[in-house]
């Protein structure tokens, strides 16, 4: 049964709800459709996340980092979660991105377009429908937006509810980042508010410190010189991000705005579709081509030039500036073969992409105590492979995004301090993928900046 969104205007028959007519892959099996019905219109009702002037801008920022004047930075959890909408992690995630890229800004020298995974990435992608344990079948667990992680038939039950949970949580984590923003928490001025207390004790400390210190002097040199505030850098800009994969949610808060004659999808700056949902006639590729966000696509080994182009076509067929990022993650040693024949194959047309590295989903593998994890010796890798094979082919590799968190888990193995398999059992929180703790997340922006000594 549908759920309908009020429409204002028909366009090539798309409609935030046309992607029910389509196979669509991923989804909970939900057994009130009337009750999904009911939260869809109530989720449509509420004030929106964002709004189209920030999604315009950061269409704009992302055509100025397609043209290799500016560098994206999208990071945060795999999946966050209701449990931790709290101030200090919020916070600490916050201050980890900004710190990335002020380092990245000093050593690339560009501007930073900060993403984070925040506000939303609350829904996950599941190899398989049901999860098995001692002889029970139970649905598997797809995020807080769908269902509960206990394994308990009344926790796995698709619970529509979740969604206006999910809503509120995000707006909570929104207007929080919002406010610190406002209130000089970003300061390029005064860095050492962003200091997490960690970071005092890290190898990496002394170094970061000369960084901020010497952009603080550059700033300061600056403004006396000029007599002007660096207006720019009081205030930063921050835009959200999730997987668009739970199709109900993302439909509710589709709007047409009539003044700018466009659909927007408002719950989020910039979606992206996995590789499991981007068959090209499938609901959720049928869904973004209707929306004018800037959006992401992730490409890993199983990608074909006929679907990429096809993805291309019909999620961008003006070919404009700044709508399409193509985040590839083919692991370290994937890339070498599976990356040139994807820049082969988008360079013989005229297609506008931003090209981003995802060094994380291609490198998940399991410790010898039994643990998913990553190395970062691997994601590196396949950053600077990355970074080779786009400059060997004229291309401008021009963003990356990390899993990461401000805390100091021990989730990945290797950086400065060496972590091995036996340290990962001390502080494992994810709850689906391995992140880079806040002092992994730091050495991996000094080395991608060519700052670590
Ligand atoms: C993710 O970004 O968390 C994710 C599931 O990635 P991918 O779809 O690329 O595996
Ligand atoms: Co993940």
């Amino acid at each position: 049964m549908a759920y309908s969104t009020t429409m204002t205007e028909d366009k090539d028959s798309w409609r935030p709800d046309s992607w029910q007519a389509c196979n669509a892959s991923q989804q909970p099996v939900y057994s009130d459709h009337a009750q999904v019905g009911d939260v869809v219109e109530r989720l449509g009702k509420l004030p929106p996340l964002v709004t189209s002037w920030e999604v315009e801008a950061l269409r704009d920022h992302i055509a100025a980092a397609q043209a290799g004047e500016a560098f994206v930075l999208q990071g945060g959890d795999c999946a966050e979660t209701f449990a931790d909408c709290r101030s200090e992690i919020i916070a600490q995630k916050l201050k980890i991105l900004l710190q990335m890229s002020l380092v990245l800004l000093y050593g690339l020298q560009k501007p930073i377009i900060r993403i984070g995974r925040m506000g939303g990435q609350y829904a996950k992608p599941r190899s398989a429908d049901m999860e098995t344990r001692d002889g029970m079948s139970l649905p598997s667990f797809r995020g807080d937006l769908v269902n509960r992680g206990d394994f308990t038939p009344e926790d796995r039950v698709p619970d529509p509810e979740l969604m206006l949970r999910g809503y509120e949580r995000a707006a909570l984590t929104l207007n929080f980042i919002r406010s610190l923003i406002d209130g000089g928490f970003a300061d390029l001025h005064h860095p050492e508010n962003w200091d997490l207390d960690w970071v005092q004790h890290s190898p990496l400390a002394d170094e970061y410190h000369e960084i901020t210190g010497a952009i603080s002097k550059s700033l300061d040199f600056f403004e006396s010189i000029s007599g002007n505030q660096v207006h720019a850098t009081r205030r930063i800009e921050f835009y959200t991000s999730h997987e668009g994969l739970q199709l109900p949610y993302e439909q509710a808060q589709t709007r047409f705005l009539k003044h700018r004659g466009k659909w927007y999808n408002l719950c989020t700056h910039f979606p992206w579709i996995g590789m499991r949902t981007a068959a090209v006639d499938d609901a959720h590729v049928e869904y973004f081509r209707g929306i004018v966000n800037p959006m992401g696509i992730k490409l890993g080994p199983g990608m074909t030039a006929d679907w990429l182009l096809g993805l291309i076509e019909k999620l961008n067929p003006d070919n404009v500036p700044g709508r399409l990022t193509l985040i590839h993650r083919f692991g370290a040693e994937a890339v070498e073969d599976g990356l040139p024949r994807l820049i082969e194959t988008v360079a013989a047309t005229d297609a506008r992409v931003l090209w981003m590295c995802d060094p994380m989903h291609g490198n998940t593998e399991s410790s010898s105590t039994g643990l998913k994890t990553r190395r970062f010796e691997n994601i590196l890798a396949e950053l600077e492979a990355s970074f080779r094979i786009h400059r060997d082919m004229g291309t401008w590799l021009g963003g990356v995004h990390f899993e990461l968190t401000g805390e100091n888990v021990t989730e990945c193995t290797g950086g400065a301090r060496g972590l091995k398999d036996t340290d990962l059992e001390r502080a494992y929180h994810t709850q689906v993928d391995p992140r880079l703790n806040y002092e992994q997340a730091m050495e991996m922006a000094m080395l991608l900046a060519g700052l670590r000594r």
